[in-house]
């Protein structure tokens, strides 16, 4: 269905849970989170039934997020009955591709269409670093088998920052060269704990493109990434502009946290009890809160003029 600004809003994004096997500086805190607790993190029943009433009002898009989806138990079963929900067209992943190399092909067989995997670093001291601990090669080893359960495009998430990976600009283009990956530089936005390292880390796309003269637009935009390509590569190069080109006229999506909470925009600090709905609520509840949700989202964030960033940190909600 339409929000009152006239978007279509037709793609949620579902965090199964708050928890990481990584700890990448900008999202969490290096202990790891407190368990929410089984009785405060939605069931997979409750979050399929969050998907049928919202399928119902024209969500036909759903990315599971985390934390890390896949460390969750019980993943796939929630893929494969997501698949079955009348409605549902498309699921994507965003993950950061550890545990890819077990389940990648559970995954694709059990409907998932294909995943982003988080990428900041193609060096292993500086992904260890950035990832407090992660193994580069386990990240490579879950793009390949991303790759070969055919997971794809696969899309890597590049979130760039002065001074820390920027020097990697080129090593992430060349990839494109030679395989079929779309490479997207996020820029980085002020969420949670990453306030601190957005005033000397941000970085605009227009900084990066401005270092790589030969990009080419490609014809066909989606979304709101820009896609550019090298001549002959195999692979894209994509730009997400959410700070310096405000994307908010084309946003059409909502976000479900791990706790039940729906965000009808990541920068804003509101957010609705889905849970108090579905636990509490009468048959076709869900749907009336889902329809009074849409019909206030936010038209966009005030972020460059003054507005606060959100507390939570980026694992709570699922970026
Ligand atoms: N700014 C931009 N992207 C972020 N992500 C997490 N935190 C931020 C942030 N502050 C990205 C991660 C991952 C996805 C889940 O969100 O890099 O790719
Ligand atoms: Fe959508 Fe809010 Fe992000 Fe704008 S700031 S693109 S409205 S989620």
């Amino acid at each position: 269905m339409k929000d009152t600004f006239g978007r279509e809003i037709n793609y949620l994004r579902i965090s199964v849970t708050d928890k990481c096997n990584l700890r990448c500086r900008y999202c969490m805190p290096e202990e790891g989170v407190a368990d929410l607790g089984h009785e405060n993190i939605l069931t997979y029943e409750e979050i399929h039934r969050v998907v049928e009433a919202s399928a119902k009002l024209g969500i036909t898009k759903y990315r599971l997020t985390g934390g890390e989806p896949l460390v969750r138990r019980g993943i796939v079963g929630l893929v494969e009955r997501m698949k079955q929900t009348p409605g549902v067209e498309k699921i994507t992943m965003t993950t950061n591709g550890i545990l890819l190399p077990q389940l990648a092909e559970k995954l694709k067989e059990s409907g998932l269409d294909r995943v982003n995997i988080s990428l900041d670093s193609l060096r292993h001291d500086r992904y260890r670093e950035i990832t407090r601990g992660g193994d580069l090669d386990q990240a490579i080893a879950g793009i390949n088998a991303a790759a070969k359960a055919g997971l794809t495009p696969i899309k890597l998430n590049v979130v760039m920052m002065k001074g820390f990976n920027d020097d990697e600009i080129l090593d992430f283009v060349q990839l494109t060269l030679q395989h079929d990956y779309e490479v997207r530089f996020i820029e980085l936005m002020p969420v949670g704990r990453a306030e601190n390292d957005f005033a000397h880390g941000y970085m605009a796309s227009e900084e990066i493109k401005a270092r790589l003269p030969q990009l080419i637009p490609v014809e066909k935009q989606e979304g709101v990434a820009e896609i550019y390509q090298y001549r002959g590569a195999r692979g894209r190069i994509g730009f997400i502009t959410p700070i310096s080109c405000n994307f908010c006229s084309q946003c059409n999506k909502l976000r479900l946290t791990a706790d039940g909470k729906l965000k009808t925009c990541l920068h804003s600090e509101k957010e609705i009890d889905l849970k108090k709905a579905l636990r509490e609520g009468q048959p076709g509840d869900l749907e009336k809160v889902l329809t009074e949700a849409i019909r206030g989202k936010e038209e966009k964030h005030h972020l460059e003029s003054g507005q606060a960033p959100i507390s939570r940190d980026m694992n709570k909600i699922g970026g």
